[in-house]
């Protein structure tokens, strides 16, 4: 089976086996066969966070599970349940028609619900672990169904539980939000006050045209995976310590940082971009031009090809800058 359909760097790869599930039922059903028990399993939502550098010889399993429902609500708040095959931007958009807020920010995120907590997605200063109440998922040897309250889940940046200790062992199945009645928005984020300047929004603006404003930047930065193969940022952002910091400011007094618990982060795509890489093209892939942190596939590139560039960046960015990136995106 190609999965060129359901990977967003648009890649031409085959999978041995491939099963699509849209119910808990259905998917215990699979995870009892034998050929799906004997194979290695790769549960797929979006695709959107993924680079095959190979053909995956085992079983792909979809996640189809869709609902969107309001699963329980007080006067300044309501729990939120949607299907992990649901897509996430669908789901932002549904809050917003209920009147609820809370992930604005999080608009127009590629991939679905079910793998948003396996990562923590963020943008414009939030995350999802600030709305996250729980989660359900199956246990693949056993078939069990079980709850993860966000403490369980051990989110980080970019991070959880099922990323480390519990890789591969969980498909989530379901995902259940705590959003607000009342607007409590989050416009911290330089980029969209200015962008709600310019769209002539002056006062309070209302959670919608927060999400206008965020899907407005993401347009403009980040390449549509329809168009242009991608998988949105390709590296996570370092963490470097404080002496660290200091030192290359010295040297390189533009150095953006934001100060974390321990030392300050620093945007990877600056450092890329420093060490020349915008906009780069090495044949069907390279280098976004509005965005460093983006690898691109033009059409027709090979995963391995796009591995290799992800490799050659992050040795020019130990070089010069004696910081160690590491890839977001899970290599396959
Ligand atoms: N920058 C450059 N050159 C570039 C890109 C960025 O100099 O080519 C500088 C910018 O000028 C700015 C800083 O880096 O000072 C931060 O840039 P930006 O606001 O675009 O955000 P980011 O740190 O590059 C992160 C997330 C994005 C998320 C944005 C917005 C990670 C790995 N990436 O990018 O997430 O949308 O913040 O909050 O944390 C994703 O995970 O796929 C993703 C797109």
């Amino acid at each position: 089976v190609s999965l060129r359909p359901f990977n967003t760097f648009g890649l031409e790869v085959k999978a041995r086996l491939f099963a699509r599930f849209t119910s808990v039922d259905e998917l215990r059903l699979l995870l009892a066969l034998p050929e799906v028990q004997q194979a290695e399993k790769l549960v797929l939502g979006g695709g959107s966070n993924l680079l095959f550098t190979q053909d995956f010889d085992g079983v792909v399993l979809k996640n189809e599970i869709h609902g969107l429902e309001i699963v329980g609500q007080d006067e300044d708040s309501a729990l939120v349940r949607a299907g992990a095959g649901e897509s996430w931007h669908e789901l932002v958009q549904y809050t917003l028609s209920q009147d609820l807020n809370g992930i604005e920010n999080l608009s127009l995120i590629p991939g679905t619900v079910g793998a948003a907590p396996l990562q923590n997605i963020g943008a414009y200063g939030a995350e999802l672990k600030d709305t996250f109440d729980h989660l359900e998922a199956v246990e693949i040897t056993t078939g069990q169904l079980r709850t993860f309250s966000a403490q369980e889940c051990g989110f980080g940046y970019r991070e959880s539980i099922f990323k480390g200790q519990l890789k591969n062992q969980y498909v989530v199945t379901g995902v259940v939000l705590r959003l607000h009645r009342r607007a409590q928005l989050n416009v911290s984020y330089g980029a969209i006050q200015t962008t709600l300047e310019d769209m002539g929004i002056g006062g309070e603006p209302t959670p919608r045209q927060v999400s206008e404003a965020v899907m407005h930047i993401r347009r403009s930065k980040l390449p549509d995976p329809t168009q242009i193969g991608n998988a949105g940022s390709f590296f996570k952002n370092p963490e470097v310590s404080q002496g660290k910091f200091d030192e290359l400011k010295a040297q390189y007094p533009d150095l953006p940082g934001y100060p974390v618990p321990g030392g300050v982060k620093v945007p990877a795509g600056w450092l890329i971009e420093q060490c020349g890489w915008k906009g780069l093209r090495r044949g069907a892939h390279g280098v976004h031009d509005k965005q460093a942190l983006v690898l691109v596939n033009h059409g027709g590139a090979q995963g391995h090809d796009i591995q290799e560039l992800a490799h050659d960046i992050i040795s020019s960015v130990r070089e010069k800058f004696g910081i160690e990136l590491h890839p977001e995106v899970n290599i396959l």
